[in-house]
Order: C-alpha cells, then structure tokens, then sequence
C-alpha cells in the first residue's frame, strides 16, 4: 500500500484528510509537530494522537521541535530583524519550513512516496510547506486534499467527520481560524474580515486589552550576546523560557498586538491579527542595541537585508540559497552585538528607554554640548566643503 505522512493538527480539517487519504488508497501516518502551540500552558498531544488513530491513522508522529525552532528559525530571523511589511513578525510563516523538513525525514524513515497537508488553496502556508518539500526532496508527491476534496463548507465536513466517526469537537464553532506557536499567534477569517471593524477582544489569546492593562509600566532589562537573548533582568535564561516569560509578561501589558492587511503571496489581500508579545519585546530590543553597535554604513545596510529577508521567509524561500548567503552576512554583523537594553512595557507599548554595551559606538565625549566637549568643530567647515562639492555648479 502508498504511504503518506500528513501534517497532522488534530483540527477537523486534517482529521477529515486522515480519512479522505485512506478512501484513495493511502496508508496514513500522521505527524505532529510541537512548535510550542501550548505557548508554555502545554498542548495535550496525546489527545491529539489518540484522535488520529481514530481517524483511520496506522501511527503517529510526535515531536517536540521548539528548540529547533528557535535555534535554526527564530534567532536568525530575529538576527535579521525580519519583517514583513513592518508588521508581521512571521511566527507562522518561519514554523512551515521545519515542518517540511520533518514530514520528509519521516517520509524518508517509513518509505513513504507522499507528503500531505491541510492547508487551503488561497494562503501562503501551502507555498512554504510545498517548495520546502520541493527542495528537500523533489521526488515526493505532494497532497492538497482541501485544494480538491468536494466539501463546500465546514457543515458538510462534520457530516462526513460524523458518518466515519471521525472524533471532533463540534460543540464549540470558533469564530476564528488560528495558527500559533512560541514565536506568536496568527488569527483570521470571521468578523475580521470586515476591514472596517475593530477586532472584536475575543479574538486575542494571549494579550490583555492595551486599555484594560495595567496603568503602571513595568520596566524590563535584556541582554544580548552576539545577537541572541540571554538573560532578563540579569538572569540567565533558556532560550525556551525566555521566550515563554516574555510572552506572558509581555502579554499582561497588551504589547505586541497588530492589526494588519497584507499582500499575500497568492495575490490577494487578507486582514490578519497578530500577538507576539517576546518577539515584539525582543525585536525592540535588538533592534535599539544594533542602533548603539553598529557602524552607520552596516547599519543601514543591514536594513536593506532586512527587509529581503523577510520576503524570503514569507514567500516560503527559506532553503534557498540566497537566505543561506543572507544568514552569513547577518551573523558576522552580530558579532558585537552584546549589551543590555532596558525596556518600558505599559498600554500596549514597548519601548527602549536604556542602553549599555562594551561595544558601544557611542562616545559622549564628541556627542556631548557640555564643556568635556573633545569634538574639533573647526574640523566641520572642511568637511562640509568637501562633502558639498559636487553638487555645486
Ligand atoms: N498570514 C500569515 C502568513 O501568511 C498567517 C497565515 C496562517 N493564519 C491562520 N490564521 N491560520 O504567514
């Protein structure tokens, strides 16, 4: 019998895919893997595979990738301060490439001939799992059922979900489709698809209201080893728990919340809510200790690459060969990028109020209007003629 791995969710969609794949002939494993969905309060999994099995799975994969995750995926991008369209942190998008890697390795193990997934025809995350694929391992088959299947809406799904015995949970209809891992949450469709309309306070998970959160700041210290977060408030953390922290800190005071339509790579246009309350808090502070270290010229080049890099992750390029040649030019520029940034959380706001770092490029002695003032003004009237010279006529 052909085998195939599916990205398993446990959702009603990828428990629907389970059966779908089998009537057509499949041996269906089921993987799932944990980019930390649970988001620190832990995800029930074996719930999760005991629903696959259900479904008609002949095994299931578990595997808690979130040290890869945030290893391979996030701290680069963190790095490069990658995002798209000054908005989107890409938690979503940088969890899809992992997954691929992951449904080949098991495809690979159980001589499987096909990968499957659960994504829609419409968004992105099919581009970035696909290519992946693609790349990794060319001779796969890939499935889409939901491109294809003959169900038109969610009820036909639970009728079919219900004939088979395919268990879910139909009590509760969410409004909201949802995408989360450590890194953030992505929430769509429902009422946000109406653009002029205030996200409705149901649709955040794990951020308060900026104007139900408390009134007082709280002020918070990060620091910085060649660009990856190592400590708070003096501490040394894990990575995985640094991010949780900040995620739940970070989350109290309604920061890292947006509001955003984005250009999807399929070409259209969709609304999308995001909370990413440690990416948030993290990118502030990367961001405002790279403004201390580096020269202007790096600095200002590196915006550039920035802003490609986060095209490339959100356009599901991530083993191409121009991402790998971009993450060797982020990582040398982080190798002073070591410090501490001090940081204000209140009402939904995060901002960088402090600075310290032994690489500082900062030197109060020239910047100074006090009289310890070393800075040669005599040395500007030169300057200046030289550096307008060629603009004169
Ligand atoms: N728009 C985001 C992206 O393309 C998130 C997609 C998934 N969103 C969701 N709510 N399931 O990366």
């Amino acid at each position: 019998m052909k085998k195939v791995v599916l990205a398993y969710s446990g959702g009603l969609d990828t428990s629907c895919i389970v059966r779908w794949l089998k009537e057509r002939g499949y041996e269906v494993i089921c993987f799932v893997a944990d980019l930390g969905q649970g988001l620190g309060q832990g995800e029930n999994f074996e719930a999760i595979e005991e629903r696959a099995l259900a479904a008609g799975a002949s095994k299931v994969y578990i595997r808690d990738l979130q040290e890869e995750f945030i290893n391979d995926f996030i701290i680069p991008a963190l790095k490069a301060n990658a995002v798209y369209e000054g908005k989107y942190l890409l938690a979503t998008a940088l969890g899809r490439p992992l997954i691929a890697k992951y449904l080949v390795q098991i495809a690979h193990k159980e001589k499987a001939t096909a990968v499957a997934h659960g994504c829609t025809g419409k968004g992105n995350d099919q581009v970035r799992l696909e290519v992946a694929v693609g790349i990794l391992d060319p001779r796969l088959e890939i499935i889409a059922p939901v491109r294809e299947w003959e169900f038109k809406s969610r009820e036909e799904e639970i009728e079919y979900a219900l004939k088979y015995n395919i268990p879910i949970d139909v009590t509760k209809k969410k409004p909201y489709s949802i995408d989360r891992n450590i890194w953030g949450i992505s929430i769509e469709a429902g009422v946000l698809e109406n653009l002029e309309q205030e996200p409705p306070e149901d649709a955040y998970m794990i951020t308060k209201s900026p104007t139900q959160s408390a009134s007082y700041p709280r002020y918070i210290e990060i620091t910085f080893a060649r660009g990856v977060p190592v400590k708070i408030d003096g501490k040394i953390f894990k990575i995985k728990n640094l991010i949780n922290h900040l995620n739940e800190v970070g989350g109290q005071f309604g920061v890292g919340r947006s509001d955003m339509v984005e250009n999807r790579l399929v070409g259209i246009k969709s609304r999308e809510i995001y909370e990413a309350p440690a990416a948030t808090i993290l990118y502030t502070a990367h961001k405002e200790l790279e403004a201390l270290v580096l020269d202007r010229e790096l600095a200002h080049f590196k915006e550039i690459i920035s802003l490609k890099y986060a095209e490339l992750v959100y356009y599901g390029l991530w083993f191409s060969a121009l991402k790998d040649a971009l993450d060797g030019f982020v990582n040398k520029t982080q190798k002073l990028v070591s410090g501490t940034i001090k940081l204000r959380l209140s009402k939904g706001t995060c901002v960088a109020v402090g600075r310290k770092s032994g690489y500082s490029l900062y030197k109060k002695e020239l910047s100074t209007y006090g009289k310890e003032d070393k800075f040669d003004q005599k040395l500007a009237e030169g300057f200046i003629k030289l550096w307008g010279m060629p603009y004169k006529r």
